[in-house]
């Protein structure tokens, strides 16, 4: 049995929700739900979408204007403002294939990994590791961005949303970043923080029963590490 909901209904509702598209996320995501692909071929095509996620993840990260010189002239540019600090957070295992994109796009950003499964019997996440990183004391000034492909129930990014709230972080200064999320995920996630932001580049069907995103591309903790 699949668990469907209505899709139009949900995404009126919903504020701070993007699903970042053209025709070559739709082809790379073609390649990402296809069962043939091989690990390598998933791998990579996960790889090359994220990278338009990440710039729209960091749609929102401060700037500040410098003085540089071009070489025809002196010209005023704007430069990420270094005063704020910049989180990525992926979600074990799965979020690593996110790492990896957004600390290339994002390398002043601090790594906090969180260790987190899911408990297959009731789908909630069981926490294994919070990589606490020292957090700037003018709260207003740190941005995180969570990195999980698959937004399913939700239940793993709110915990992980939850964490960082109780760090002090402000719930507008969260970005939540997957490749497909279901409206299951979504409505959940919209509802306990409607002030994070969703990054997406797919919004499926449902959920069948064992939690899965249908159609979806299965798991993908498997399917990136071959397991
Ligand atoms: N996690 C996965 O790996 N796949 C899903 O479809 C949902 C959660």
């Amino acid at each position: 049995m699949q668990i469907y909901i209505n899709k139009a209904h949900i995404l009126s509702e919903i504020n701070n929700f993007k699903i970042v598209t053209n025709p070559l996320i739709e082809h790379y995501l073609s390649v990402i739900r296809d069962k043939k692909s091989s690990q390598e071929i998933f791998r990579n095509a996960v790889k090359k979408v994220s990278y338009a996620l990440i710039y729209e993840a960091s749609a929102f990260l401060p700037l500040k204007e410098k003085e540089i010189e071009t070489p025809v002239q002196k010209t005023i540019v704007k430069t990420f403002d270094e005063s704020n600090q910049v989180i990525l957070a992926p979600i074990l295992r799965a979020g690593m294939i996110f790492c990896q994109s957004a600390f290339e796009m994002l390398p002043f950003a601090n790594v906090h990994h969180i260790g987190m499964y899911r408990n297959e019997q009731t789908l909630e996440p069981v926490w294994y590791y919070d990589k606490n990183q020292p957090i700037l004391k003018d709260k207003s000034k740190v941005y995180v961005i969570i990195l999980d492909p698959m937004l399913a129930t939700g239940n793993s990014g709110n915990d992980a949303i939850n964490n960082f709230i109780s760090k002090g972080i402000l719930e507008e200064n969260i970005t939540f970043m997957s490749l497909i999320s279901s409206p299951e995920g979504v409505c959940n996630m919209h509802k306990k923080f409607p002030k994070v932001r969703i990054i997406t580049s797919a919004y499926d069907k449902g959920l069948n029963t064992k939690g899965y995103i249908v159609p979806g591309l299965g798991d993908i903790g498997d399917r990136i590490y071959n397991t």
